[in-house]
């Protein structure tokens, strides 16, 4: 077999991970879950789910993939925990599903951008909504989007994914900023703001049963985990990097750029005078009503086209780690060659996705079942593993390249042990309940 790729440069690491956190969960799946969950009180319980499980399932994951330079299937087995590579082989799964119908929304953004540059959704926001996001137009978009995806993983990790992400995500950030500054002019600024961050406390305790499954949830989508793409990118790292310093800055920009995406959402649906629960009340909802938002302010097209731009390049940042899962799994075992591999898997991704690009329905089943079962499922095995099972083997993996961070990382491991396990079992406990067994459960039914 030929020699493993690793990245070019540390940097070059810390920005496809950033590339691959920062993504449609934060510029679109955040803003509506924020708006959909009582608003400042579902960031407030975000923020502390990033801080206090999300980062350290991270470091979980970077300790698996570097200690063992393998993919995440394989990463069991180099342990000598064979029977273990099915929770390998549940992210690897996690991931290709999730990647499927992320490919149709990434294609809704493409069409996104043509609307503005035209001017095509200016008079029936939601009727053009109608038309992009399902049926053959909305196969072809995918097509699209996905094809762009291949031929960046196609390149491999320094030429394709460190390449790419080292120009999309300084991008990303920078327009967001701009954006942000803009918005902040418009008459409804003040009040998106308050809704965006002002929490109110009697509301979070009522409804902390349904909003920590889907905080916590989100916690685990926007930073990547459970779908194996943290374990491959850092089997690409060397033995000296310090992983605490890599993780803390994938989760504080990615934190960043999702309170940027509600400072930049929050003001124009308000200034529209959208009834942000309600006109949001989803997905759809959320681009219908920003779109709309774009068609009623000045300069609409222009500010329409680098939103969207910025949402398609986070979507493209984030596709290609979700791709690269499944082509390094595919490269470690097969002798085939990564071009072929990243085509190959990409055609089944494509067929995968087709129900979702036929029918919205199909899309919010696939979101709903990976947010409240197969993330949790998955995150929950991978810390029990990491936690319990070579605990000590991590914790040495994790201080290599930190050595004077033993004090965290024996905090970590603790943290592991039974603050994440016990807030993900939690988690999963009361999204299987809200998803299957309470009446009424098309409570996630966003269109
Ligand atoms: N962190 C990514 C996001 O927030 O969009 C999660 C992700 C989803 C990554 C889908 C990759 C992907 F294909």
């Amino acid at each position: 077999m030929s020699q493993r790729e690793t990245w070019a440069t540390r940097v070059g690491f810390i920005l496809a991970a950033v590339g691959s956190a920062v993504g449609l969960g934060n510029l679109w799946q955040f803003p509506f879950k924020t708006a959909t969950n009582g608003g400042a009180a579902f960031v407030a319980f975000y923020l502390i789910a990033v801080l206090l499980i999300g980062f350290p399932a991270m470091l979980a994951e970077f300790v698996l993939g570097r200690r063992t330079q393998r993919n995440a299937v394989d990463a069991f087995a180099r342990l000598g925990h064979r029977s273990w590579r099915i929770v390998g082989a549940l992210a690897v799964f996690t991931g290709f599903w999730i990647l499927s119908y992320y490919n149709v929304v990434g294609g809704w953004v493409m069409r996104y951008i043509l609307g503005s540059v035209t001017g095509a959704y200016f008079d029936n926001p939601a009727g053009y909504f109608g038309s992009v996001s399902a049926g053959p137009e909305a196969v072809i978009a995918q097509a699209a989007f996905l094809a762009i995806v291949v031929a960046i993983v196609a390149f491999g990790i320094e030429d394709g994914i460190e390449r790419a992400t080292k120009v999309m995500v300084p991008s990303i950030i920078v327009l967001m900023v701009a954006l942000a500054i803009w918005v902040a002019t418009l008459p409804g600024a003040a009040e998106g703001y308050a809704f965006f961050l002002s929490p109110d406390l009697d509301a979070m305790i009522a409804n902390a049963g349904t909003i920590i499954p889907f905080a916590v949830g989100q916690a685990f989508f926007t930073l990547s985990l459970g779908m194996a793409i943290m374990i491959t990118y850092s089997s690409y790292v060397g033995r000296d990097d310090n992983l605490i310093f890599d993780g803390g800055s994938v989760v504080i920009t990615n934190t960043i750029v999702g309170v940027l995406a509600g400072l930049v959402v929050f003001p124009i649906l308000l200034t529209i005078g959208a009834d942000i629960t309600s006109d949001t009340g989803g997905a759809g909802a959320l681009f219908v009503a920003t779109a709309a938002g774009f068609g009623s302010v000045p300069f609409g097209r222009l500010f329409g086209v680098v939103f969207f731009g910025v949402v398609l390049i986070a979507a493209l940042s984030s596709a290609i780690s979700l791709l690269e899962v499944t082509v390094s799994y595919a490269n470690d075992n097969l002798n085939i060659s990564r071009p072929a591999l990243s085509v190959g898997i990409g055609v089944g991704l494509f067929l995968l996705g087709v129900p979702s690009a036929l029918d919205t329905a199909w899309l919010a089943w696939f979101d709903t079942l990976a947010y409240q079962v197969f993330l949790p499922l998955s995150v929950l095995l991978l810390v029990i593993f990491v936690g319990w099972v070579i605990g000590k083997e991590a914790l040495e993996e994790l201080l290599s390249g930190a050595e004077d961070f033993r004090t965290f990382g024996v905090v970590w491991l603790w943290t592991i042990r039974f603050v994440v396990v016990l807030a993900v079992l939690l988690t999963l406990a009361l999204g299987i309940n809200e998803t299957f067994l309470v009446e009424d459960a098309a409570f996630f039914d966003p269109f």
